[in-house]
C-alpha cells in the first residue's frame, strides 16, 4: 500500500467522523404553501450549538444545553433527542417558491451538511367540454389542459380506469412566466360507454389531480334492423289506406242503399195516395188526424218540390215522420180553405202537424 492510499484512507476515517452529522431527508419537495421539515443528528456528544439556515442565510439556532435561541412564526424546531442520540427537526413554515434551494445543518466542529428543498406548485386540470356522445366507431379527441403547474406536470390519462399508453397520447408544455401550462390530446375509437380521466401529478403530490367525463357511444343500427323498420312502417301505412278505403266504400253503399229504399218507400206513398182507401191503413195514420177535406188531386203527387208554397218541408220530413196523407195534401188543403165547396157546405180542416 503506496501513500497516497493510505492518505485516502485516513482522509476517508476521518470523513467517517465528521459525518456523523446526518441530515434527512436528503431532498424534500413540498408544496408551496405547506411546510418543509428536516431531522439534523448526531451520536457525537458536547456538540454545543446546532445552526440552520435555508439557502446560506441563518434561519435557526440550537444551544445542546438550552434549545432554540431564536425561532419565528417561518422557522421553528422540536427535539427528538433520546439518551445517545441527539436530533433536532427544523421546520420552515408556509413556504414559497424562492425557499427552494439548499438547506444546512452544521455542528460546531463539524463540516455543514446540506439537503436540497424544492417547493412545487400544483395548478388546476381540466379535460375540454363536457360528457359528450358519438355513434359506435367514431375517432374521438380528448384534450386535457393543466394550467398553473411546477415543474411541468406528468400528464397521464385512464380510460375505465386503465393507464393509457403514452403513445396513444401526445403532450406539450408551455412556460408562463414562473410556471408551466401542460396540454395533452388523446385519441381513440369509440367502441362502448367509458369514463375517461386525465390526471396530473408532480413529486410532490401525493395523489394526482384529476379530472373526468363520460363518453357515451352509441351503437350503429344494424342495416337490416332498419330494413325491417321501414317494412313495418310500409306495411302498416298500406294497411291503412287500404282500411280507409273499405271503410268508404261501405258508406257509399250503405247510402246508396238507403237511398233505394227510400225511393221505393215514396213510390208506395204515391200508390197509396192514388187510392185513399188504401191510404187509411197506412202505418202513419196514427200520426194525424183523418183529413176530412181531403180531395184527390192529381197535381198532388207531382208537388214534390222540396219546399212548398205553404212553407213545409215536404218530402225528406215525411219520409221521417211518415204523416204523408195529412202534410202532404196541406197545399191543396190551403187552397180550399175558406172557400165554399160544391155543396154549399164550408170545409173546415184540422190538421195536426207533428
Ligand atoms: C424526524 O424524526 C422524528 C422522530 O424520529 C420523526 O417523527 C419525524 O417524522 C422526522 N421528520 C422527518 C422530516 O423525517
Ligand atoms: C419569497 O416570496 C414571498 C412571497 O411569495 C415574498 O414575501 C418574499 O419576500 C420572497 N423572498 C425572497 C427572498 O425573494
Ligand atoms: C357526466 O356524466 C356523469 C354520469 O352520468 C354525471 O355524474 C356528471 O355530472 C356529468 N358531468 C357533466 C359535466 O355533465
Ligand atoms: C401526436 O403527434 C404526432 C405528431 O404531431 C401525430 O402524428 C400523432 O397523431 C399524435 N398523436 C396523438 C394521439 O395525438
Amino acid at each position: 500500500m503506496d501513500t497516497f492510499a493510505l492518505a485516502a484512507l485516513l482522509l476517508f476515517i476521518t470523513g467517517g467522523v465528521t459525518a456523523q452529522v446526518q441530515l434527512e431527508p436528503q431532498s424534500a419537495m413540498v408544496l408551496q404553501s405547506s411546510d418543509a421539515r428536516f431531522n439534523c443528528s448526531t451520536r457525537q456528544q458536547g456538540w454545543t450549538v446546532m445552526i440552520w439556515s435555508l439557502n446560506g442565510r441563518l434561519a435557526l439556532t440550537i444551544l445542546e444545553a438550552s434549545g432554540m435561541l431564536n425561532s419565528s412564526s417561518r422557522f421553528s424546531g422540536i427535539d427528538y433527542s433520546t439518551t445517545g442520540e441527539s436530533k433536532w427537526e427544523f421546520i420552515i413554515k408556509d413556504v414559497s417558491r424562492n425557499d427552494s434551494g439548499e438547506v444546512s445543518c452544521q455542528i460546531q466542529g463539524s463540516e455543514p451538511v446540506t439537503a436540497g428543498l424544492s417547493v412545487q406548485e400544483s395548478g388546476s386540470v381540466e379535460i375540454v367540454g363536457m360528457n359528450w356522445t358519438v355513434m359506435e366507431g367514431d375517432q374521438v379527441v380528448f384534450q386535457c389542459l393543466a394550467a398553473g403547474w411546477f415543474p411541468t406536470p406528468q400528464l397521464f390519462w385512464t380510460v375505465d380506469d386503465t393507464v393509457v399508453d403514452q403513445q396513444l397520447f401526445n403532450t406539450s408544455s408551455v412556460e408562463v412566466g414562473t410556471l408551466v401550462n401542460s396540454n395533452s390530446t388523446l385519441m381513440f375509437t369509440a367502441v362502448r360507454n367509458v369514463s375517461v380521466v386525465c390526471l396530473a401529478s408532480i413529486p410532490s403530490l401525493i395523489t394526482p389531480l384529476r379530472s373526468s367525463v363520460f363518453l357515451v357511444v352509441e351503437k350503429v343500427e344494424k342495416p337490416a334492423h332498419r330494413d325491417q323498420t321501414v317494412l313495418i312502417a310500409v306495411t302498416v301505412s298500406i294497411s291503412a289506406v287500404a282500411l280507409l278505403v273499405l271503410i268508404i266504400t261501405a258508406i257509399v253503399l250503405c247510402c246508396k242503399r238507403r237511398k233505394r229504399a227510400k225511393t221505393n218507400y215514396q213510390e208506395e206513398v204515391r200508390a197509396h195516395a192514388r187510392s185513399p182507401k188504401e191510404g187509411a191503413t197506412h202505418p202513419g195514420e196514427g200520426q194525424g188526424q183523418d183529413n176530412l177535406g181531403y180531395v184527390t188531386d192529381p197535381k198532388a203527387n207531382d208537388t214534390n218540390s222540396e219546399y212548398t208554397d205553404s212553407g213545409f218541408w215536404q218530402s225528406n220530413y215525411i219520409s221521417t215522420i211518415q204523416v204523408p196523407d195529412v202534410v202532404k195534401s196541406n197545399q191543396e188543403a190551403n187552397n180550399y180553405h175558406g172557400t165554399l165547396g160544391d155543396n154549399g157546405v164550408r170545409k173546415h180542416r184540422h190538421v195536426t202537424i207533428v
